[in-house]
């Protein structure tokens, strides 16, 4: 990171000197919010923005032209609009109506700001204005009264029953036995934390989960990454000092901030392995004369239900509900809307519906995973069902669907003319209009996005599962040419862009995107196939490595709780932050350390709960694989 600044140092050369763009007015200028409320009645604090244009249009000044010049790019932020946040009493005592829909007010405060760009020959018009006193914007109502008093007793309930368990564990150990093995037991043993605790750190064994044990690897490496982008995400989309360096960043873009617009594809792993489980127990039932019909199907679709969502819920309460009661600061507004998108849509969560329904209004935005995750295993599960009748039919089947999903991914892309990254414009992504676009839902969180993980799954899954028990790399050649395939795709998806510009012609974008995910699924599916052949050496050692084992098992709630202390962190925010590498990288780690603590609680309290709840009520036969031999 720090070699990649230096040489960013290095490179940036511009029009416009530093001198010109400090002449321009400050893009964020934040007063102190703490004060402000300390005024008691008097306090009026608002968030302004403000458009400048000059005062002599005639002849405009030296300062205007570098404003153009500046925004003229879409790659910068528009310079003639300021953000300001203001303390009405101190920075404006002339205002004297404290009403921000009355038009007296908005005339006031125009004349206030005008006064204030007057010696730049600038002055301009309020576009929006969102203002508190210093009473809390919202009153605590019955349903954040009623999510409360849910969140509490179900707390002591799950400490009283591990209380009750730990009692009854200090007791023989026939009596424990027999005790887990009574329905009151088995209702304890689910609920109770120790129980649990044993669960989480205790490692699986059998052939098939030591074949695919560097999976977890790259689960908990990617779980990083994706806090990362969101880390950076976060860092864009609040107010910043310095502009100018999200501005060089893009005019120069390296691979480290190509990353957060271009890495997409890499959750296609988790889809893939996500079929990739699927069609091996499937597979596995069938070889041992189960049955695999419409009612199992709809049976395990239920208990996966069950078994996610009391952990979304939670989640997605929060949001909707004591979110907005955190004490926010100036940028209160991002809470406010955050809070506002779940009280309306929080019920799509529960249905893992929301990338599809509402999708502008989506609640808890990284959450668009989950409802991809769900619809494809829906899917998928569907389709198995009837494909293992015909196994021959797999592999075609599989073939003819990926074929098709880069034809419609190209259809797509070329009919909309977009290009084959998301918009890194710093006003869109400051307003979080990213996801209001419907390149994002299209190029990422609708189902057919991705599609290409989970069908490459199911294949790789299928050639895994009638292959583990052979020997596949029986030439020194078949390792070669594993080692350059899997890293070659790798490689290929994330470096080629640096090298020829894909974006040339909505054309060439089109082929691009179509193109990376297949490419990067084959990428890693070959990559897990090969390790769970015993190849891989010192990468696979990285990968299996000891402890990443149970750091995996908390990804589920690492994935979905992080972005909660990363919205408070911007509630909490005071003053506009200064960004660089150093700034991201300790954000980064910061974001890391909190987010698998919390996840530790989040599965120990919801996920493992409601996963042996599942378990007790739909007692879909565990599938142990057992060697045939
Ligand atoms: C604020 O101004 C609007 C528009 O003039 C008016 O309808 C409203 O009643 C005012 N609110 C208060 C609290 O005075």
């Amino acid at each position: 990171m720090i070699l990649l600044w230096i040489a960013h140092l290095l490179v940036v050369i511009s029009a416009v000197t530093d001198e010109q763009y400090a002449s321009m007015p400050k893009l964020f200028e934040v007063d102190d919010y703490d004060t402000c409320m300390m005024l008691g009645k008097k306090s009026f604090y608002c968030s302004v923005s403000y458009r400048v244009v000059p005062l002599n249009a005639e002849n405009p000044t030296e300062i205007w032209k570098i404003i153009k010049e500046v925004s003229s790019s879409e790659l910068h932020y528009q310079h003639d609009l300021l953000r300001r946040l203001i303390c009405i009493p101190q920075t404006c005592p002339n205002v004297q109506v404290y009403n921000e829909s009355d038009p007296i007010f908005l005339k006031e405060l125009t004349n206030c700001l005008d006064e204030d760009y007057k010696k730049m020959e600038l002055h301009g018009t309020v576009e929006e204005v969102h203002c508190k006193s210093s009473n809390p914007i919202y009153e605590i109502d019955t349903i954040d009264l009623i999510t409360a008093a849910v969140f509490i007793f179900y707390m002591v309930f799950v400490l009283a029953v591990s209380f009750y368990d730990m009692i009854r564990r200090n007791k023989t150990y026939e009596d424990y036995t027999k005790f887990k093995q009574s329905n009151c037991g088995k209702l304890v043993t689910t609920f109770s934390i120790p129980s649990n605790w044993n669960k989480l750190t205790s490692t699986p064994t059998g052939p098939d989960f030591e074949k695919l044990r560097g999976v977890q690897g790259i689960r908990v490496y990617m779980t990083i990454v994706v806090i990362g982008v969101h880390t950076a995400v976060a860092l864009v989309a609040s107010p910043i000092l310095n502009p100018r360096y999200t501005e060089n960043m893009n005019d120069f873009p390296d691979f480290a901030s190509e990353f957060p617009r271009r890495g997409v594809y890499i959750l296609t792993f988790h889809f893939m392995m996500s079929t990739w489980m699927l069609i091996n127990s499937m597979l596995a039932k069938v070889d041992r004369n189960e049955e695999v019909d419409f009612k199992f199907v709809m049976k395990s679709l239920l208990k996966r239900y069950v078994r996610f969502t009391p952990t979304v819920a939670l989640i997605v309460g929060f949001f909707a509900t004591w979110f907005r009661h955190i004490p926010a600061g100036p940028f209160w507004l991002a809470v406010c809307e955050e809070t506002e998108r779940c009280r309306k849509n929080w019920w799509l969560n529960m249905f893992f519906v929301q990338n599809h329904i509402d999708r502008y209004n989506m609640c808890h935005i990284v959450s668009w995973f989950l409802a991809v995750e769900m619809q494809y295993y829906i899917i998928a599960s569907l389709l198995l069902m009837i494909l293992l009748k015909n196994r021959h039919r797999i592999l075609p089947v599989i073939g003819f669907l990926i074929v098709l999903n880069m034809f419609f991914t190209f259809l797509d892309h070329r009919r909309h003319g977009y290009p084959s990254t998301l918009s890194s414009k710093p006003e869109e992504v400051f307003r979080v209009l990213f996801n209001k676009r419907p390149q994002w839902h299209d190029h990422f969180a609708s189902y057919h996005a991705s599609a290409a993980g989970s069908i490459l799954g199911l294949g790789f899954g299928y050639v895994y599962y009638e292959t583990r028990d052979k020997t596949i790399f029986t030439k020194k050649i078949h390792v070669i040419l594993w080692w350059i395939l899997s890293l070659g795709f790798l490689g290929l998806v994330s470096f080629f862009p640096s090298f020829y510009n894909v974006d040339q012609t909505p054309t060439h974008s089109a082929i691009w995107v179509a193109l990376t995910r297949p490419l990067y699924a084959a990428g890693m599916g070959l990559l897990v196939l090969g390790m769970a052949h015993g190849q891989g050496g010192y990468l696979r050692r990285m990968l299996e490595w000891g402890p990443l084992n149970g750091l995996a098992k908390l990804s589920y709630c690492v994935y979905i709780g992080h972005t909660v202390f990363q919205n408070i962190r911007v509630g909490m925010m005071r003053t506009p932050e200064f960004v660089n590498q150093y700034t991201f990288v300790t954000h980064m780690l910061s974001d890391v350390a909190i987010a698998f603590p919390a996840a530790v609680w989040l599965t120990l309290f919801f996920e493992m709960p409601s996963n042996e709840l599942a378990n007790m009520m739909f007692k879909v036969k565990k599938n142990v694989e057992k060697k045939k031999n």
